[in-house]
């Protein structure tokens, strides 16, 4: 499928009011996307893992207006108004108007919430625009009700993408794939599919525990950070290693070889930060907790055997990946060895998920 094929079919009569709602989960990435071409084109694919318990519930109630000259909506975090949310969603707005042309037939008002805590340093664009893309996805679906179920969840990761890149990797579970690859059947830079290949169990129910180490404000934005990637000395060869190591991870998946999981991914995390250091301007978004916590994991790891690892996304925070069989082990040493290492000792279990889901209303 192309970008093309999520223009609209024919609408029947839009519906006067109405109102809609999803929840859709974070996720976290194995292979890193790190670059991107316009408009919101990966340089490189990536897969993640779809998360459960870090989510955003997205609620849109829609109301015909008498004009369609321009977007209106209203939008409402945590109950409160969040105007400097607003042009976030206007550029998003007039990045699938085609996609969407009744968008400027109504007033919108959106209301968003976060399942983890206010502030927590926890990227919520991922799981926001998920969120969005599907309650407007919902709307599409009234007006065109002949929409079959795999091209609507394949135009709301395409939508969601025009959004935030990794957004397209949180409408599904568990395991997502985004970025065209020839070895991948149906691959694509546009939207999102479920890994198509065999995945041992122990993968269904990974857990991760989210390790908040500086809970501030980013210090650059990913928007920001993938244009460090245009005229990077190590560019090329960075994209081709995500390409090269996706080919990798298939027999690891498929046979649920830990040691070469552990391997690949924290690679993966340590090449996303090596990018950020040795990019122009330069950052290290690694806080000393961040290493303090990673030399723990590699001890604790050596000493005990336990198959757990880490990786990071473009913050201080950690994410620690493991077993759901290791669970009670692993959650002991995250109490007793890597909590103090965290921002008023605050940390978010969680796992892997199945994907967004719609909610009653
Ligand atoms: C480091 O999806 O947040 O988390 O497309 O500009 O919104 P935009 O970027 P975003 O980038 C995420 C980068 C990452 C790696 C990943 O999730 O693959």
């Amino acid at each position: 499928m192309t970008e093309n094929d999520f223009l609209p079919g024919n609408y029947q009569k839009l519906p006067v009011k109405g109102k809609v709602a999803w929840k859709a989960p974070s996720n976290i990435a194995l292979v890193k996307y790190w670059g991107k071409r316009p408009v919101q084109m990966p340089a490189n694919p990536s897969i993640s893992f779809t998360l459960d318990t870090c989510a955003t519930t997205t609620s849109v109630a829609f109301e015909k207006k008498d004009n369609n000259t321009g977007f209106s909506f209203d939008l409402f975090f945590e109950g409160k108004p969040k105007d400097d949310f607003k042009p976030k969603i206007q550029t998003f707005l007039e990045r699938i108007e085609k996609y969407l042309p009744f968008l400027k037939e109504y007033y919108f008002t959106i209301e968003t919430s976060n399942s983890f805590p206010h502030s927590s340093g926890i990227a919520s664009s991922a799981s926001g625009m998920a969120a969005l893309s599907l309650c407007l996805m919902d709307i599409e679906k009234q007006l065109d009700p002949a929409l079959d179920e795999a091209s609507f969840y394949a135009k709301a990761s395409h939508l969601a993408r025009l959004g935030s890149g990794s957004a397209c990797r949180s409408i599904k579970g568990s395991l997502v794939q985004w970025g065209k690859h020839k070895n991948i059947p149906n691959s694509s830079d546009v939207y999102g599919i479920e890994y198509p290949f065999e995945v041992n169990k122990v993968f269904r129910t990974y857990c991760d525990t989210i390790l908040l180490v500086h809970k501030g404000q980013k210090q650059v934005s990913s928007t920001m950070g993938h244009q460090l990637m245009h005229g990077h000395p190590y560019a090329e060869n960075r994209f081709q290693q995500a390409f090269d190591n996706l080919d990798k991870l298939k027999p690891i998946l498929a046979s649920g070889d830990l040691e070469e999981f552990i391997k690949l991914v924290e690679s993966e995390a340590l090449t996303l930060h090596a990018m950020m250091m040795t990019s122009m301007p330069y950052f290290i978004l690694m806080k000393p907790d961040t290493l303090e916590i990673i030399n723990k994991i590699w001890e604790y790891r050596e000493t005990t055997k336990t198959p757990v690892c880490f990786t990071l996304d473009a913050g201080a925070n950690v994410h620690l990946l493991y077993p759901d069989a290791e669970k009670e082990r692993v959650r002991d040493f995250i109490k007793n060895t890597l909590a103090k290492h965290c921002e008023n000792g605050q940390y978010i279990h969680d796992h892997v998920g199945k994907g967004a889901v719609k909610i009653k209303g």
